[in-house]
């Protein structure tokens, strides 16, 4: 993913996208209608949103849908591929955990 991703409050050639905001761990953050949620929680600056049974950290890898780096819980729902998840006004995020041990 480009790291040069516009917010759309910032976006100096004025788009007439429709905004919308979904919470992440409780938190809101802007997006526009149109974009993935990865592509919201990406131009927020998050690049990491899950951790991976080993600890490791991870976001989006392949963006196509393919490696399930990218899940997350999404309206209560658990293992939403982000990347291929359009973002809805309103949408809740919550990050995953799952280290060696979990019991989910
Ligand atoms: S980044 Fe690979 S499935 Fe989402």
């Amino acid at each position: 993913m480009s790291p040069n991703i516009i917010r759309p409050d910032t976006d100096p050639v004025g788009r007439r996208d429709r905004p919308l905001t979904v919470t992440v761990d409780g938190t809101p953050i802007p997006g526009v209608h149109g974009q993935t949620l990865a592509t919201v929680l990406l131009a927020d600056g998050r690049s990491q949103w899950r951790t991976a049974p080993t600890g490791g950290q991870r976001g989006v890898f392949c963006g196509i849908g393919v490696c399930f780096d990218c899940v997350a819980t999404v309206n209560g729902v658990p293992d939403v591929r982000l990347c291929r998840r359009q973002a809805r006004d309103g949408d809740t995020v919550t990050t995953q955990t799952r280290l060696a041990g979990d019991a989910r």
